[in-house]
């Protein structure tokens, strides 16, 4: 196997074509975005991530990326676009389907179609094989091979895990399986696991839908902490100093277009059976309006503050916007009438309709700052940054980023009980 085609070209197909040239492969990345192609043709990486810049141009200089906006003939395809839900939430595979009908003018026998997207158990099967027996392929026959390999990267050290991380491997037949997983065994340094294709698409969703469960387990005890009085973080902490116990930390929700939108794959295909998972989807949806109520009783509901916002994205040090519980706060903010100054040092304007600012013009005369990404920068800030620019400065830190500052109120999502509305209150020492 020499050439491969990478379908996709976004935070996962991008790495992927990069990782793959770097170890021998001549791949072509493609994406249906002229901008994208256009801005990779001229080495521009349109993405945030370390070292991908380097490792892209690199890959161009030596002759063995390049990129287009219709695949080629290739001995794989490794499909990498995107798989968001719909509005009633249940998964939207246009662009999967689009992207196999995009490859078969190019397909011939022999070749493997491995897809990495995230996909709802049962999608190899279901959707993927039927559509390339309409192409005239047989992948029960082994005509062609098709495999899911599901990516399961986290942004910000998404080329350290491309390569490290262990993968599982599940093919429409068992030569796909092994064929697939083969490839991956060149390229990575992590174990590769052989399953079935159903197997592999379940293993991902369940990943993502454990990390839901569990945070919406510690958002429900932030809440239930916020009405007994009692400090949510130091439960936490001392809960885990048990052997078996591993509780998250609370938050402002939960984002991304994986770990907010995963569990509904399962639960469209298993609506009855499923009653924690869809709760847990509930509590974290819920989190947003909780910090929303929380600012609120900070500020005393005074419609004249001004509310410094620092950090937009879902997750700490990336730039992904994407399903970031951060926009829907703001969002609410905004339209109950306060003034809110947006600030995030990983976004760049063109990404979003908000104003963004500076980080010492977001704070200026702001009467409360809330924290809402742990970004790196935000854990290194000074109070006198915040005694220097804000009044009385008030913190929200929602992403437990600051210890105590000296001068400045800080108060944590875990840690409320200031504002508790809580007829226990008194009972608690602290
Ligand atoms: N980003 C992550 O951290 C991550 C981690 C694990 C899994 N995933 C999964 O990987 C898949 C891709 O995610 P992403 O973050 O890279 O998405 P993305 O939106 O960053 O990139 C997808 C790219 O695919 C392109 N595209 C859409 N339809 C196409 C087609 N028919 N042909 C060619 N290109 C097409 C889009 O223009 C876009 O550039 C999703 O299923 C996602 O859930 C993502």
């Amino acid at each position: 196997m020499e050439d491969i085609c990478v379908i996709g070209l976004g935070y996962i197909g991008l790495p992927t074509s990069g990782h793959l040239s770097s170890k021998g492969y001549n791949v072509l990345g493609v994406d249906t975005n002229r901008d994208i192609i256009e801005a990779l043709k001229n080495g521009h990486v349109l993405i945030e991530e370390p070292d991908l810049k380097t490792l892209i141009k690199d890959s161009i200089h030596r002759g063995k990326l390049s990129f287009s906006l219709e695949p080629q003939k290739s001995d794989a395809f490794i499909i990498a676009v995107p798989t968001p839900i719909f509005e009633n939430h249940t998964a939207n595979l246009d662009y999967v389907k689009q992207a196999i009908r995009n490859i078969l003018p190019y397909l011939e026998k022999g070749n493997l179609i491995i897809v990495e997207s995230t996909i709802p158990p049962r999608t190899i099967d279901d959707v993927v094989v039927p559509l390339l027996q309409e192409g005239g392929f047989s992948p029960q026959l082994d005509e062609v091979f098709v495999a899911h390999c599901p990516e399961r990267v986290i942004p910000g050290r998404i080329l350290v895990e491309l390569n490290e991380n262990t993968r599982v491997v599940g093919g429409y037949t068992e030569q796909a399986t092994r064929k697939a997983a083969n490839l991956y065994r060149d390229v990575i340094q992590g174990d590769v696991y052989e399953t079935s294709a159903v197997t592999a698409e379940m293993v991902k969703l369940m990943e993502n839908t454990y990390r839901d469960v569990n945070i919406a387990l510690a958002n429900e005890l932030a809440k239930i902490s916020h009405h007994l009085g009692v400090n949510a973080h130091d439960v936490v902490e001392l809960a885990n100093m048990h052997p078996r116990v591993n509780l998250h930390q609370p938050g402002p929700g939960v984002g991304g277009h994986c770990i907010s939108v995963d569990p509904y794959f399962i639960i469209e295909k298993a609506q009855d059976l499923s009653p924690l998972m869809q709760t847990a989807r509930k509590v974290n949806l819920s989190m947003p309006d909780f910090v929303v109520e929380q600012i609120e009783n900070m500020i005393h509901k005074n419609k004249q503050s001004t509310i410094s916002v620092l950090g937009l994205t879902y997750k700490g040090n990336t730039d992904d916007l994407r399903e970031s519980p951060a926009l829907i706060i703001v969002d609410k903010l905004i339209s109950k009438g306060y003034h809110v100054k947006c600030h995030d040092p990983h976004v760049k304007q063109n990404m979003t309709d908000l104003d963004l600012f500076s980080l010492e013009e977001s704070l200026t005369g702001a009467d409360i700052a809330v924290i809402l990404a742990d970004h790196n920068a935000f854990k290194r800030i000074e109070s006198s940054i915040f005694t220097k620019h804000m009044g009385t400065p008030t913190i929200f830190d929602t992403k437990s980023c600051l210890q105590e500052l000296n001068g400045v109120k800080l108060y944590q999502i875990g840690d409320l009980s200031e504002y508790s509305d809580s007829k226990y209150i008194n009972r608690v020492s602290s």
